[in-house]
């Protein structure tokens, strides 16, 4: 394969967590760095690409050559992403809310005497991926990732179908040196042909770049 082989394509890369306000001073979030978003973006880059990076809220630099832009919940994670469009791969490596509050308190909610609880009222939000991949302006590559405690295979095969995804790259969170936070991971990438890839352990960065690989490698739609 030459060194460029996304050269001319147009890569959209989701990052990060979203966090999903409740009030102003509190949010539901998840433990996403953005590391693995980022690696993958880094890359892109790497093989050729223009790289767009929609990015929940992290603290990491901007990988060089990557358009970054940044945003806090579901929503404009939503909005960036179809405002980004067209694009010929997106990849979902953010790990977005899946509900958010119904509405967000104006004021921060107070705790009161003989309150033993507070219930969240949440609804759930859009599916980023799953509304990209059966739009009209679809990208021809669609690429998931799943994040598992277990049962790791079939879920993301589940996932794969569900959403009607080229590739789901699974990872197992939860434990020590995979999936969040950390600078390694394993994935298992499944394809819709009912191919399976392992790649790693590996550092995210190394992992990433073989993820592209097989990307670039993948037949796309005329
Ligand atoms: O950021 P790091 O600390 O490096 O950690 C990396 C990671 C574990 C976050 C990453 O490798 C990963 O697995 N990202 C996906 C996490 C996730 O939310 O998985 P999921 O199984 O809940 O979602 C499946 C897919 O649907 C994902 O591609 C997700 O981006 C997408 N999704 C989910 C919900 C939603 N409302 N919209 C979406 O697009």
């Amino acid at each position: 394969m030459s060194g460029r082989p996304l050269a001319g394509q147009r890569v959209i890369v989701s990052a990060g967590p979203t966090f999903e306000d409740i009030d102003p001073v509190r949010f539901i979030g998840n433990r996403s760095s953005g590391k693995m978003g980022f690696a993958v973006a880094a890359a892109a880059v790497e093989l050729g690409a223009q790289v767009v990076l929609v990015a929940g809220p992290v603290s990491l630099p901007t990988p060089a050559g990557v358009q970054r832009i940044d945003v806090r919940s579901a929503a404009q994670m939503h909005a960036a992403v179809f405002a980004a469009l067209p694009a010929d791969v997106y990849i979902g490596a953010a790990a977005v809310a899946d509900f958010t509050p119904r509405a967000v308190a104006g004021s921060k909610i107070k705790k009161r005497p003989g309150d033993d609880g507070l219930v969240l009222d949440l609804v759930r939000t859009r599916d980023i991926l799953a509304e990209l991949a059966a739009d009209a302006r679809r990208p021809a590559l669609v690429v998931g990732f799943a994040a598992e405690t277990d049962d790791v295979a079939r879920y993301a095969r589940g996932k794969l179908a569900a959403k009607r995804l080229d590739l789901i790259a699974a990872n197992r969170v939860g434990v020590a040196g995979s999936g969040f936070e950390s600078d390694d991971n394993a994935l298992t990438v499944f394809d819709r042909d009912g191919g399976e890839h392992a790649l790693g352990p590996a550092p995210k960065a190394q992992l990433a770049h073989e993820l592209l690989e097989l990307i670039a490698r993948r037949p796309r739609a005329a």
